[in-house]
């Protein structure tokens, strides 16, 4: 080889591994999946199926459910369509040299149409959330067989909480579940229903929901070098060469999230932020979460009492041969949040603020209020040398809970104690001052 050839050889080698090297969305096989409440649930979950528990045969299971991924609500869709406006300013930023992106990544967005019913069918389960809740039910079909083989009267209870989207998500489920079997659904509850008690409650919609004290957090954070470091790259890197607001960015993620499909090749509109962005962006969804829903107002342990006195009396019955097999309840994330507030579950040390980004905090609700989040508590019946011994297992998202019992495993004994404190919890027209109906 003589000289020039091997400069030739050398230079096209350095251009080449500084072009491997380039971070492009396309082809990064680890790209970041964590979005806060909008987390795909194949990126977080165990699989049910995998459970072992020796000696033990299941009496009965108690399952709470959030529903699956469903089109933005009319809200969202509305500012998620104005943002689809920047698709221009970052193509024609990009062809004159003024942005960072990969090419392929600017070939997809050019390429790329937002699925046509999302601004039409608003909230509407999407094709994807009707899989997902239908394979979680076949799972829990294959893994308790015993269970779903006879479902008669009185057996079982399959219950969703208001909404087109939950209400899809359960039978999506149950069709899992039952298969061919014909299995009644029971109807939604438009009362205090205790598996959302919070939704028809006039003091937890107004003072805690709708209360922008609640949220100072958040808008604390957003002016944070963090966050305003996360909003210079933005800008930068996409070549939008003007002042993105805080509704911008968040309409921008939204169309990352909202796109994204853990089946097909992720959508190119997360292709214009970097994995700090969306770490920042999750931190913006967590503490939401945290004081909308969980410790950050006092109120929100309540709410949670109610499904967890139902599990402690479904069981109770079941133990003494009286109970339901199958109990399964569809519900919000909110919902989901509330009852890990009751069980003084993923409590930071000092509570969430925002002042600045905790990165190691317990509270993530990417891993435990994403789409399809669940918890599953099994009734089991075990042989322990000469007698039958009870043992409640919980898993969450298909994975044992080892942070209520050892192995995610409970004694009786200590499932009593685990929820003797929700006996009696109920949340009532006098204690929400006032019924809400509109989150019908
Ligand atoms: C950007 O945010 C502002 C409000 O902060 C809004 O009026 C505007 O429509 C948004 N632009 C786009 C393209 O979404
Ligand atoms: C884009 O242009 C602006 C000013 O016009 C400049 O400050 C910035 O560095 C440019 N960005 C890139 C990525 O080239
Ligand atoms: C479903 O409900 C109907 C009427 O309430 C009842 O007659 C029927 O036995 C139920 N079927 C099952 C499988 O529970
Ligand atoms: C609806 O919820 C209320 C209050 O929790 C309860 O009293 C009522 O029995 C429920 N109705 C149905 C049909 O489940
Ligand atoms: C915010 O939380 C951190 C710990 O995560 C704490 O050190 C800091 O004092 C808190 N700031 C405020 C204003 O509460
Ligand atoms: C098992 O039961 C037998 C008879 O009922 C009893 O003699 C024995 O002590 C028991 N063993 C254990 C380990 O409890």
């Amino acid at each position: 080889m003589n000289m020039q050839c091997l400069l030739v050889f050398t230079i096209l080698c350095v251009y080449l591994t500084n072009a491997t090297l380039k971070q492009c969305y396309w082809n990064d096989g680890c790209s970041y999946k964590y979005f806060s409440s909008k987390t795909s649930y194949d990126a977080v979950r165990g699989d049910i199926r995998d459970a072992k528990l020796g000696d033990c045969e299941p009496v009965s299971i108690w399952h709470i459910m959030r529903h699956g991924p469903r089109n933005p609500g009319p809200d969202f869709a509305r500012k998620i369509k104005t943002a689809l406006s920047y698709k221009d300013d970052i193509i024609k930023s990009y062809e004159k040299g003024n942005s960072s992106l990969c090419a392929q990544d600017v070939d997809n967005l050019k390429a790329y149409e937002v699925p046509e019913d999302m601004f039409i069918y608003v909230s509407k389960l999407t094709e994807e959330g009707y899989n997902d809740m239908f394979q979680i039910g076949k799972r829990i079909a294959q893994t308790f067989p015993k269970l779903v083989e006879s479902l008669d009267d009185g057996s079982y209870e399959f219950r969703a909480v208001y909404g087109h989207w939950i209400e899809k998500s359960l039978k999506a489920y149950v069709e899992g579940l039952a298969g061919d079997k014909t299995v009644n659904i029971s109807e939604v509850n438009l009362s205090f229903d205790n598996i959302a008690p919070y939704a028809a409650c006039g003091i937890y919609q107004k003072e805690v929901k709708a209360n922008p004290a609640l949220y100072a957090e958040v808008d604390y954070y957003e002016k944070t070098d963090d966050y305003l470091a996360a909003k210079h790259r933005i800008e930068r890197r996409n070549g939008l060469n003007y002042d993105l607001s805080g509704e911008n960015i968040t309409s921008l993620h939204d169309l990352c999230r909202y796109t994204w499909s853990s089946k097909e090749k992720s959508s190119p509109w997360c292709a214009v932020f970097t994995k700090e962005d969306l770490e920042v962006l999750e931190y913006v969804g967590d503490l939401r979460h945290y004081y909308r829903n969980s410790y950050g107002h006092p109120v929100n342990k309540l709410y949670g009492g109610p499904p967890l006195w139902d599990l402690l009396t479904t069981f109770q019955l079941a133990k003494d041969g009286k109970g339901k097999k199958v109990t399964s309840y569809l519900s919000h994330a909110t919902m989901m949040d509330m009852i890990y507030t009751a069980l003084g579950l993923y409590k930071d040390e000092y509570p969430l603020n925002g002042t600045a980004r905790v990165r190691n905090r317990k509270w993530r609700s990417s891993f435990r209020s994403g789409y399809c989040a669940n918890m599953l508590a099994v009734l089991n019946r075990c042989s322990e040398r000469n007698s039958t011994e009870f043992k409640v297992a919980f898993y969450l998202n298909e994975n044992p809970m080892t942070e209520l019992c050892d192995d995610g495993i409970c004694t009786w004994e200590e499932f009593e104690k685990l929820l003797q404190p929700f006996i009696g919890s109920k949340i009532d027209l006098k204690f929400c001052k006032f019924m809400n109906t509109r989150f019908r």
